[in-house]
């Protein structure tokens, strides 16, 4: 795996944005056929190596070199007519156009005159989106389709040509489990045809079932390449963070005071049908399924964004209508919603003003909003949940992509409110950062917030819930008390094995 002529080498690359010095003499390699899996911290450098490999950045110095043949990538087409593709993190696509026109965006089958070729165009994003088994036709409008299938159409996009390496920028952030089980035929596929693949996650389990070697990054130096097979999570993440994780579950009961939000035989037309459910202040509440099983529309519903077809939400026990997620807001209410997109940063605007732009008028003192009452809520936040950033001055959009979501996180806490949903909330997030983040949804219940952890992953709803909502299909099939749940009993739960309901 290590011999022979590597796919591609990165060499000594330097690359500093104003500020910031985010890759510090960086080398890289990558075998034909084999998964390189890329870690580090957010903010450690991995996007901005791959968009110097892609041509999106020009490095300040060092070289790549392709099949060792030395190659200056000048643009991301550049580098795609030399074999090497990038799938990006943050979705590029042009929404108003098509499947198809997106698949070959920049490079469009043509005829005589310069015409668009639309038959062959067609029927070859057809071909390829049939490959990788989307449900969807080449002629579909990219903005009307879901997140995970705009994921899709930008892997169809790597696929036009006969790659020598493609890139995958966390790549399953928003995708299911059975499209990540796609994803992870497709990357053996290309394996197999002798591509060099690189695989960036913050997912160990991800990590470990498809890589080959991994290399990490901190603070935009090479930390070091372990082989996937004789290495473990314990020794990636301290080659990450330079210290061991404490891992251990919630077991200790929290402090609980009054019910905060209750709802009672809440349905949503086919979405999730009969919910009954309390959360106290002090308490923190997991909801633990699978992707379609209705935690994210409950969520929504509590935040006004859905109207229930039956039952009831009471808050300190009266019955309230939340009709718009203003009416949520007055009442006390903040959801951090899952998808990145959704989440309504600026990307153009600054760390500061992305982070308090919901509570301008709470800070404005007369016409003027206090600039200094601003920075101290973004330095609060920024210390709190370890935002890496040059200052409150720097664009979110220079932001590495966990950063981003931290901000997004920071932007609803500042919020103060009393009953906090957050959904999702360390999706791309780093394993030290994450554990941060536990910590503090725990120290947010110990405040007195009643709060609404909505997660996918096991490890997360275990660590963070004093009970835990176990859904399937909408419904709910149990709620388990931190000391007596169990792996076992939860997987059997959220599959819809064990229907004695216990509230
Ligand atoms: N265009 C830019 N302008 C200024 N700074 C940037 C720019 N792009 C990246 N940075 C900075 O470079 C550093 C590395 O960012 P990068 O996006 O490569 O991190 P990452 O390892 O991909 O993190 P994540 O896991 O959060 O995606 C960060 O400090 C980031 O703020
Ligand atoms: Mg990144």
């Amino acid at each position: 795996m290590t011999e022979g002529t590597p796919a591609l080498r990165l060499s000594g690359i330097v690359k500093t944005f104003p500020g910031v010095r985010a890759l510090d003499d960086v080398s890289f390699d990558v075998m034909p056929g084999e998964v390189h899996a890329l870690l580090g911290e957010n903010g450690a450098g991995k996007s901005t190596l791959m968009k110097v490999l892609a041509g999106i950045h020009q490095p300040n110095e060092g070289d790549i070199f392709i099949e060792e043949q030395k190659v200056v990538m000048r643009s991301p087409l550049d580098a795609k007519a030399k074999g090497v593709v990038l799938i990006h993190q943050e979705l590029s696509l042009a929404e108003e156009l098509s499947a198809a026109e997106n698949i070959y965006l920049g490079e469009l089958p043509t005829k005589s005159f310069g015409r668009v070729d639309w038959a062959t165009l067609h029927e070859k994003s057809g071909a390829i989106l049939e490959r990788l088994k989307c449900s969807f036709g080449p002629r579909t409008i990219v903005g009307d389709l879901s997140i995970a299938n705009m994921q899709m159409v930008e892997i169809a996009r790597a696929l036009t040509v006969d790659a020598k390496a493609v890139i995958f920028d966390e790549p399953t952030a928003s995708l299911t489990d059975a499209e990540k089980v796609v994803l992870f035929d497709i990357i053996r596929d290309l394996k197999a045809r002798g591509v060099g693949i690189v695989y960036i996650s913050h997912r160990m389990d991800e990590i470990f079932t498809i890589s080959d070697r991994i290399s990490v990054l901190r603070d935009g130096s090479y930390r070091g390449t372990l082989m996937t097979a004789v290495t473990n999570e314990e020794e990636v993440t301290k080659l990450m963070i330079g210290r061991s994780l404490d891992l251990t579950r919630n077991v200790q009961p929290a402090e609980m005071g009054d019910v905060a939000i209750a709802v009672q035989g809440l349905s949503c037309g086919k979405m999730f049908q009969d919910i009954s459910f309390e959360v106290r202040t002090g308490e923190v509440l997991g909801f633990y399924g699978l992707v379609g099983a209705g935690r994210t529309e409950i969520a929504e519903t509590l935040f006004g964004l859905r109207t229930p077809s039956a039952g009831q939400i009471l808050i300190d026990g009266e019955v309230v209508k939340i009709n718009s997620p203003m009416d949520a807001i007055r009442m006390g209410i903040s959801l951090v919603p899952e998808s990145r997109k959704e989440q309504g940063l600026v990307l153009g605007m600054n760390c500061k003003d992305n982070m308090t732009l919901p509570q301008v008028g709470d800070l404005t003192a007369g016409p003027f909003v206090s600039d200094g009452a601003e920075i101290a809520i973004f330095d609060q936040y920024r210390d709190k949940l370890a935002i890496k950033t040059p200052g409150w001055r720097e664009k979110v959009g220079n932001l590495s992509g966990g950063n981003q979501q931290k901000i997004v996180i920071g932007k609803w806490l500042s919020m103060r409110p009393r009953v906090l949903i957050v959904d999702e909330p360390t999706r791309g997030i780093d394993v030290g950062s994450k554990s941060e983040i536990h910590a503090l949804i725990r120290d947010l219940a110990k405040q007195g917030y009643a709060v609404i952890v909505i997660s996918s992953e096991m490890p997360e709803v275990l660590q963070v819930s004093d009970r835990i909502v176990a859904m399937f299909h909408g419904r709910l099939m149990r709620i388990f008390s931190s000391q007596e749940v169990t792996e076992d009993s939860l997987v059997q739960a959220i599959s819809g094995l064990n229907t004695d309901r216990v509230a």
